[in-house]
């Protein structure tokens, strides 16, 4: 099946002059890791070509590859050094013009970098006894400058690698993403550059044609890699997937954890999964031939299989089988949390929290238009302890920002701050409406006792908050109509939240999990009402507690948990 966006308008042709004049200065600019450079380890390189098949067994003469944003040229001179082992060993001494000239295609959208990545090639030409002038002419023939995701390409790949650009949208030039987001469907909601990147490099491999890639492994989990997911599992196969995670892969440390994909055009099929591999040549030759043979043995450690990895824009499962067969039984047995009675919700931004957060008492407007906040500083120990600070309110009990002529103070305070406050994004898009925070202010909130969480932490930090705080914006909330807070608190500290959080979430430097409301909402939880009344007491004191091992305890009854169960959990609540 082709994809829909095979043909591109020529580049010169027809791109707008601001789209044309964006593309000129990102190629100017200086390069770091903020605009996506971060180079691949040559024996990552040397790894994904084995993982894609490029090896100089294969007839790599005629065969097409293409290197989408080749940097200082790691996968291009190591393909070509492949390539150039194939055709001596099959054509000799022919013209190497003429045999090899079709073979590559890589781009490189910098100016310096391109210019560097080009006269290494040359380099590596010369040295495998191609003369200066033909060396030239293949370096032309096979090198284009240029924005890859506007280029018109005309041939479509039998393999595509390398290591795509990380950049986030907000750093790229408004026109520019207007262009990108005509082009390709899969740039939406936050994508970051590489998603559009994958898109189009699939749509380019012909039919059997296989991609191996090095990138964040983020999209393979969140929202915003949901449509790419859905073409993948449309069109395609991913053959395999080996977790860098914290492993030395980039001459660079990164902060988001990278992973390899191999994809190819072919009826999807089952996925070989590796996981942090040592960064050695032998061990990951090794590793790719143990990834691509025939059979692999389950029992061995190193290499796994597991069939239906990609469905639809779901997220891809990779974790341990045990794992994911617990996962998948309480995603049967249980409705997710929302379902069972309770919401999950994030604190509020302001976009300019000088202005509108100070010291509650002294924060000069009428009582009703300040809130006393929870910020994650007073979250330590498990405990609140408020540090007395508050948020300014512009919203009333029913959710409308309210009229600034009704509080003076108020409206004394807005104008005291006026410069900083208008300046924020929401307010220039809605003028009126000024003085609103990012989110709204829901006031009752903080009025409700809740479930508070922050962002980014090792383990579960879930703290009780008896009805009095406002939630700042690093916090999540959960409120319940229905489940006992102090129970749910139990749940929530348990290794089977740990599990739900581990599956969904993407890991941050260090093996910390994020717990964002998006996986928080994953969790599948029994009905209050279906909860035995003792194991209610047991749950709720384990939550008052705060004790780890009474928390697994009493939420591994209250999923029923066989002992195979408990056992893949890793937890000793038996
Ligand atoms: C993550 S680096 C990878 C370089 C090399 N492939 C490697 O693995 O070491 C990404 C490269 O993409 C280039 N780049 C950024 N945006 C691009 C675009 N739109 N088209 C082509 N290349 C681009 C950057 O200049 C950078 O050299």
């Amino acid at each position: 099946m082709q994809l829909v966006f095979d043909s591109l308008p020529d580049i010169d042709e027809q791109l707008d002059v601001s789209v044309q004049a964006a593309v000129n200065k990102l190629a100017e600019q200086e390069l770091s890791e903020s605009n996506g450079s971060v180079y691949t380890r040559t024996e990552v390189v040397d790894f994904i070509l084995d993982l894609a098949g490029y090896t100089p067994d294969v007839d790599l003469c005629n065969k097409r590859l293409l290197e989408p944003s080749f940097g200082h040229g790691e996968f291009l001179c190591a393909a070509v050094s492949r390539l150039l082992d194939a055709w001596y060993a099959k054509a000799g001494r022919g013209d190497a013009v003429a045999d090899l000239k079709d073979a590559i295609l890589a781009v490189e959208l910098h100016g310096n970098t391109f210019k560097e990545g080009r006269g290494k090639l040359i380099q590596l030409l010369e040295s495998r006894n191609i003369s200066p002038d033909k060396a030239e002419v293949l370096a032309s023939h096979w090198l284009v400058q240029g924005d890859f995701l506007l280029e018109s390409i005309e041939y479509p790949f039998d393999f595509v690698v390398g290591n795509p650009p990380y950049v986030r949208q907000e750093l790229i030039p408004s026109a520019l993403i207007a262009e990108y987001r005509r082009r390709y469907q899969t740039i939406y909601d936050r994508a970051d550059l590489y998603i559009p990147f994958i898109e189009r490099s699939l749509s380019l491999l012909k039919d059997e044609g296989t991609l191996g890639f090095i990138c964040a492994d983020r999209w393979m989990k969140n929202r915003y890699g949901g449509r790419l997911r859905k073409i993948i599992a449309e069109e395609f196969h991913l053959k395999s997937y080996v977790d860098m995670t914290g492993t030395p892969a980039f001459t660079s440390d990164v902060v988001a954890y990278p992973a390899i994909t191999v994809i190819s055009r072919e009826p999807a099929g089952r996925t070989r999964i590796a996981h942090r591999p040592a960064i050695d040549k032998e061990v990951l030759a090794k590793l790719a031939k143990a990834i691509n043979s025939a059979d692999i043995k389950n029992d061995s450690s190193a290499v796994r299989e597991m069939s239906g990895v990609a469905q639809g824009e779901d997220p891809w499962l990779l974790e341990l089988p045990d794992q994911m067969a617990l996962i998948r039984r309480l995603e049967q047995d249980y409705p997710d949390i929302e379902t069972a009675g309770c919401r999950v919700g994030i604190g509020v931004a302001t976009g300019a929290d000088k202005a509108f957060i100070g010291q509650y008492a002294e924060l000069d407007v009428e009582e009703s238009r300040k809130l006393p906040l929870a910020t994650t500083r007073d979250l330590v120990s498990g405990e609140i302890k408020w540090s007395g600070l508050g948020v300014i309110n512009p919203y009333g009990d029913d959710g409308k920002l309210v009229n600034l002529d009704d509080y003076p103070q108020f409206a004394a305070y807005l104008n005291q701050h006026k410069e900083v406050i208008a300046r924020r994004h929401c307010a220039r898009k809605n003028q009126s409406g000024w003085y609103k925070t990012i989110d709204r202010i829901v006031p009752s909130l903080a009025e409700r006792p809740k479930l508070l969480i922050p962002d980014i932490k090792g383990e579960a930090h879930v703290v009780y908050e008896k009805g009095e705080l406002y939630p700042h914006h690093n916090l999540y909330y959960i409120t319940s109509s229905e489940w006992d807070l102090r129970a749910l608190q139990a749940v929530l500290l348990s290794e089977v939240t740990r599990l739900f959080i581990a599956t969904y979430s993407t890991k941050m430097r260090g093996g910390y999990l994020r717990f964002q409301a998006q996986y928080l909402r994953r969790i599948r939880l029994p009905r209050w009402a279906d909860v035995p009344e003792n194991l209610r007491t047991e749950l709720s004191e384990a939550g008052r507690s705060l004790d780890a091992e009474a928390c697994n305890h009493a939420t591994f009854k209250l999923y029923g948990l066989t002992h195979d169960e408990r056992s893949a959990l890793g937890g000793n609540g038996a």
